[in-house]
């Protein structure tokens, strides 16, 4: 194709609504509606994401294609997230790509919401250069995952219980802090002392990660406190915050290190929704400056769920031909392939 390519993509796996304008792999609009409505659940609630979502996917798409200047009888390709996700959310997103892909008679991409994490460090310059090992940290999935190009992932390390994003909610929920409390303990633990109390992670095989025992040490550690002294959350709450987060983030770049060392890997990076947690990001910025590698940190607002990193995925699809049918089923799990 010689005129350049209009891709629309949409995002709608968990909670956030979202759509993105690509033009030749740039992207010239990224709209994100959230759900301020699972805040008092402790959670996300699927039916009510579900709603949402069908509340939000015209008024989003609309505003990212006005953003963007593309009217839309100029796609070239639709594409959206295929999975994995929440089932009633996915079902949102991949209708409406498929009702646009066929009524404007353009082609359809299913993207993996994962791999498209991973992607989201093709959006800006520098891009990374290969092999790349990437630490996907988000709120369903944590994975460590090697590229030694722009089209393939495989997958080294994943964690055997709960992701990263889930032991920052979970410690934050045991904290009485509202969902998401991933950002919420980034936040208070800025004021806070990291090195004053001391949580246990397990070592696991290879390169894999476990967090229930954490979210356990942690349970136990507060009623033992609470019993003593009923306002010990409240009168300590910056250091058991900066406590939590230090050993959740020296847990992940421990194995990251650990991998890239084995691997002889010396581009490395961090993607998904707690890759915005502020100590990750300058813990993986020491590690390179200490073993003289080349750190990636996509920018803030494609770290989290966006339709962006959906478009940058789906560019390397609609290169390859890679296209999608209206048959094509969203999945609720599924992953990159394993080594
Ligand atoms: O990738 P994402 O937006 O959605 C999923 O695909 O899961 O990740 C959401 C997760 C949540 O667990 C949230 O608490 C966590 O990312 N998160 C953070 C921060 N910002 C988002 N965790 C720690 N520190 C942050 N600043
Ligand atoms: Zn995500």
């Amino acid at each position: 194709m010689n005129r350049p390519v209009k891709l629309l993509a949409i995002e709608s796996s968990c909670d956030d609504t979202s759509a993105a304008v690509l033009v030749d792999g740039r992207v010239l609009s990224n709209e994100v509606a959230g759900q301020a409505v699972h805040e008092k659940y402790g959670g996300v609630v699927p039916e009510l994401a579900s709603r949402a979502h069908q509340q939000h996917i015209v008024p989003v798409v609309d505003a990212a294609l006005k953003a963007a200047g593309v009217a839309v009888h100029e796609l070239d390709a639709v594409a959206y997230t295929q999975g994995p996700g929440l089932m009633g959310s996915l079902l949102v997103g991949s209708s409406f790509a498929k009702g646009l892909a066929l009524s404007c008679g353009i082609p359809l991409i299913g993207v993996d919401h994962m791999d498209a994490h991973v992607m989201a460090h093709f959006i800006d310059e520098p891009k990374p250069k290969f092999p790349f090992l990437c630490l996907v940290v988000s709120g369903g999935h944590t994975q460590l995952v090697r590229m030694d190009n722009e089209f393939e992932q495989k997958l080294i390390g994943k964690t055997r219980d709960d992701a990263a994003g889930e032991a920052f909610d979970k410690s934050a929920k045991l904290l009485g802090l509202p969902y998401p409390g991933g950002p919420l303990i980034d936040h208070y633990a800025r004021s806070g002392n990291g090195s004053r109390f001391h949580f246990n992670t397990s070592k696991m095989p290879g390169y894999d990660f476990s967090f229930s025992g954490l979210k356990t040490s942690i349970l136990y550690f507060l009623q033992e406190q609470q019993a003593k002294d009923p306002a010990f959350i409240q009168d300590n709450l910056n250091d058991l915050c900066a406590s939590i987060q230090e050993t959740i983030v020296t847990y992940l770049i421990q194995n990251l290190e650990r991998a890239a060392n084995d691997l002889g890997i010396r581009h490395i990076g961090i993607a998904g929704g707690v890759s915005a947690n502020s100590l990750l990001r300058s813990r993986i910025q020491d590690l390179a400056l200490r073993k003289n590698w080349k750190a990636y940190i996509p920018a803030f607002a494609y770290c989290t769920d966006n339709a962006a990193m959906i478009g940058m995925s789906a560019y390397y699809h609609f290169q390859n031909e890679k296209f999608g049918t209206l048959g094509d089923r969203p999945y609720a799990r599924g992953g990159i392939r394993e080594l």
